[in-house]
């Protein structure tokens, strides 16, 4: 049987993915960004996860304005970095895992989650900077993914107790996989940040550390809270966080946070960074 084996979270500010192409991931500024995945790069060497369901958000790069999907999963072979306006990112190309992801699609889709199917997309920042804080720089990514774009972009975007019940519905179609797979589910974005308006450049660290905490000291109140808590306190773009409810959502009760990293400034956000293993 397949399994979920870890959730991870990160935010996949697309200046880090720059930096790293750029050559200056050793630089003052990104050494301290970089080291607080130093933990995380020998852990996933351990681990070594056949598959990771990557939650993010499409940032108008694949989909734009004419489409907004609310949750949607790629059962592509492949999928290859996005242009989004400097040329594609020089990282490998995104192996799928078709057979999982359709399996996911089916069980979640008859689990009442009205999923949009993606055969074909190319992938943003959102899903290519998680993968290289963790994996580094490798000639091909050590394990298939599975995309799962969640609209956070053009509101109204789902609450976080729904996508929380899609987390639980993800384990559900996972461990119904009867091949035995070792499969991570990663949720992306945040922390707090505003790019745009009066409030641009908005940092909010008692925030952000009480949402870490909240994860896993009471992720009830997190599942409840609603959009303009996320906007009002951390930023307009802070609201990408709900995507991290879609992992927390596939932990179940009571799993152990294995690491922690938080750093302001990356960019013009706060870095959030959390491991954790599932409760039983
Ligand atoms: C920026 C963009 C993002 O999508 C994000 O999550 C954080 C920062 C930016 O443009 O700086
Ligand atoms: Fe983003």
């Amino acid at each position: 049987m397949a399994r979920i084996t870890a959730g991870l979270t990160t935010s996949h500010v697309p200046a880090i993915g720059a930096a790293l192409d750029l050559g200056k991931s050793t630089s003052e500024y990104w050494q301290p960004v970089f080291s607080g995945y130093d933990w995380a790069k020998r852990w996933i060497a351990e681990e070594k996860p056949d598959v990771i369901v990557l939650v993010y958000n499409d940032h108008a790069s694949a989909f734009s304005l004419e489409i907004i999907t609310t949750f949607a999963i790629g059962c592509a072979e492949s999928f290859a970095p996005a242009d989004e306006g400097f040329g594609p990112r020089p990282v490998p190309v995104v192996q799928g895992h078709p057979d999982l992801a359709w399996h996911i699609a089916q069980s979640t889709i008859l689990d009442e989650f009205d999923m949009t199917i993606v055969n074909k997309m190319d992938v943003d920042h959102g899903l290519t900077v998680p993968l290289s804080l963790v994996f580094g720089q490798p000639e091909a990514w050590p394990a298939r993914v599975i995309p799962v774009p969640v609209n956070v972009v053009q509101y109204p975007p789902p609450t976080g107790n729904r996508c929380w019940e899609l987390g639980e519905a993800i384990r559900r179609a996972v461990e119904s996989y009867e091949e035995d797979l070792n499969v991570q589910i990663w949720g992306t974005g945040g922390m707090s940040h505003q790019l745009q308006g009066p409030r641009a450049g908005l940092i909010n660290r008692e925030f952000d550390i009480s949402f870490l905490d909240r994860l896993t000291s009471d992720p009830e109140a997190l599942r409840r809270m609603p959009h303009i808590e996320y906007v009002r306190e951390a930023g307009s773009e802070a609201i990408e966080l709900v995507m991290w409810l879609i992992m927390r959502g596939a932990m179940g009760d009571n799993p152990k946070e294995l690491h922690r990293f938080y750093h302001v400034p990356a960019s013009n956000t706060a870095l959030g960074h959390i491991v954790m293993e599932p409760g039983r």
